[in-house]
């Protein structure tokens, strides 16, 4: 493999030519306290931390960023910690979604207009993870992923509680009066116990294994919990990889590849990861110039099975996932449908990393032949009600409700969705097909996580738990039920999502992938002209970039200016 010289290092611009700037930073770097043998010629390697004390799955993050510091002062480089915004999925309003480019776009320009050689990627929580590496992507310079890790098992009383998704099951037992005050407040101590990522195979489990088989991340990183010793050996790990990285120049171009983003899609179906992961990946995909589109999802869907038996789809929690091979045993078990040849950050190809892996619990990882599920956990919907695509993912609902027809019940945003689904007048049966919208990338805004509606107390009380949902919102990876997400286009942009009235019959047909407003076309022609666009949601500041630029959710809501790579001058260092 080629090396480059220390000459020929990024960063040689900044510290090592003739002038006056060279010189300038040599003695800013005296300033920091480094004396010239401790960093002349060495990679400098920017260590990006989401670390937050607003972000409980990053909070271990500041320490373990040392432990990657130790790794990359073993193998001789220089390390730089560079705090970057953390999105922190629990606590940011009204979405982390809003703020995903926002990362990215940080990300980009933070490694660019510093003298950065190679860059650790520290994330997970949600969001993070598809910012920090589309950043990476389009910056392209070496790059590898640390996964912050799932947290522990979550416990109340014995029983084991998953993030958010016994979170959503203990609320609606409480709307409907099944559940006491005290044992809630058990459930509010027991069911996020440890620093780390969520441990359901949500978003965030979800994108960390997506960056591990694109081959962003140590093999095995992605399942190790936030709290195991494990976990800080991979950190310091990743941090003595990353330098050898810097040295073979080996960037993001060459690892994500059309054949990596395929695998990508197949890992989440085989995970039955979360659906926010669709448009997580057509996003980095588009950064890195690969066509990959919802029709991508919905064919390796019909043939990819569900193997991992994990909340919310399943019954089990990432711990679990892990101490039962972890995602290189999916992957070992799913061999054959994935492209071993292709590169990895390791140097190595995926198939020769994952050489030794296998599953040790079955009831865990699936075998082939007894999957969680035959098909694919998504299905891509269209039909006149989504021309540009909707998505379910009917591993998580309730059979009964994949071929359904029903009158819909029209909630205009959130606000109004939270101020009406208890109306005891309204007229909500169990048949009835719930419809949010105004909650799309442009109109909610941001796209939030509000495609699982809640289905009325007197519904719950009378023991309904599923119902079809549609929206074009997205929902938590850890949500769960017959919830039609992302339908494209929006309403806000004048999507067919906002002719629908309240009463008109609404087609849900799972297998046939169909989603239909059974409305005559004339009669749909003339709301279609009647239909007024809302007023924009923001009057200024970094919403108004959002908006102006923000793409659909078939398209993966990148921003329009930040779609693929390069093109951006090096600095000039005067
Ligand atoms: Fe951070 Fe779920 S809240 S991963
Ligand atoms: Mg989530």
């Amino acid at each position: 493999m080629q090396r480059l010289t220390p000459d020929q290092l990024r960063s040689h611009q900044w510290y090592g030519t003739e002038g006056l700037r060279s010189f300038s930073h040599r003695a800013r770097t005296r300033q920091l306290g480094l004396s010239a043998e401790e960093h002349m010629g060495r990679p400098v390697i920017g260590i990006l931390n989401t670390w937050s004390e607003l972000n409980p799955c990053h909070i271990h993050l500041r320490e373990r960023a040392q432990d990657v510091k130790r790794g990359v002062w073993q193998a001789g480089g220089y390390p730089v910690e560079l705090p970057v915004m953390s999105l922190s999925e629990s606590f940011m309003k009204p979405t982390t979604m809003l703020y995903r480019n926002l990362l990215a776009m940080e990300t980009e320009e933070l490694l660019r207009s510093h003298p950065v050689d190679a860059a650790v990627l520290m994330g997970g929580c949600d969001k993070t993870t598809p910012a920090l590496i589309m950043g990476a992507i389009s910056m392209d310079i070496p790059a590898i992923f640390v996964p912050s890790g799932p947290m522990i098992p979550g416990n109340h009383r014995g029983e084991v509680l998953g993030s958010g998704s016994d979170m959503w099951r203990y609320w609606a037992d409480k709307q409907a009066g099944l559940v006491t005050e005290a044992e809630m407040s058990g459930v509010e101590e027991g069911i996020a116990r440890s620093p780390g990522h969520c441990m359901t195979m949500g978003t965030a489990s979800t994108m960390t294994s997506v960056a591990e088989v694109l081959g962003m991340t140590l093999p095995g990183a992605a399942s190790i919990p936030a709290v195991a010793s494990a976990h800080t050996r991979m950190a310091a790990a990743t941090g003595r990889r990353v330098v050898e990285m810097a040295w073979e120049d080996l960037r993001p171009s060459a690892i994500l590849t059309a054949e990596a983003y395929a695998d990508a899609v197949t890992t989440v179906l085989a995970l039955g990861g979360s659906t926010n992961a669709v448009i997580h990946l057509i996003a980095m995909a588009r950064r890195s110039g690969v066509e990959l589109t919802l029709d991508h999802f919905d064919e390796a869907s019909r043939r990819v099975p569900v193997l991992a038996d994990l909340r919310p789809s399943g019954a089990y929690v990432m711990e679990d996932f892990y101490l039962a091979g972890g995602l290189p045993g999916l992957l070992a078990r799913i061999a054959d449908l994935l492209h071993p040849g292709r590169p990895t950050v390791t140097g190595r190809s995926l198939g020769e990393t994952l050489e030794g892996a296998g599953v040790h619990d079955d009831k865990v990882i699936r075998t082939r032949g007894n999957p969680l599920s035959e098909e694919g956990g998504l299905a891509v919907l269209r039909g006149n009600l989504a021309p540009d695509g909707a998505v379910i993912k009917h591993v998580a609902a309730e059979p009964r409700l994949l071929k359904h027809t029903g009158p819909a019940v029209v909630f205009d945003g959130h606000r109004d969705l939270m101020r009406r689904i208890n109306d005891e007048s309204l007229p909500i049966t169990a048949d009835s097909v719930l419809v949010l919208r105004g909650a799309g990338p442009r109109g909610g805004p941001g796209m939030p996580e509000h495609g699982m509606l809640p289905i009325p107390n007197r519904l719950l009380k009378m023991g309904i738990r599923d119902m079809v949902r549609i929206s074009d919102a997205r929902m938590s990876g850890t949500s769960y039920g017959a919830c039609v997400l992302h339908v494209a286009p929006e309403s806000h942009v004048g999507g067919p999502l906002a002719l629908v009235r309240d009463g008109d019959p609404i087609t849900l047909d799972v297998e046939g992938r169909r989603l239909s407003l059974d409305v005559p076309e004339d009669e749909l022609a003339r709301r279609r002209a009647a239909w007024q666009p809302p007023e924009p949601v923001f009057q200024r500041g970094y919403g108004t970039i959002f908006d102006a630029h923000i793409l659909q959710a078939d398209e993966g809501c990148d921003f329009d200016f930040l779609l693929g790579s390069g093109g951006a001058p090096e600095p000039d260092m005067g």
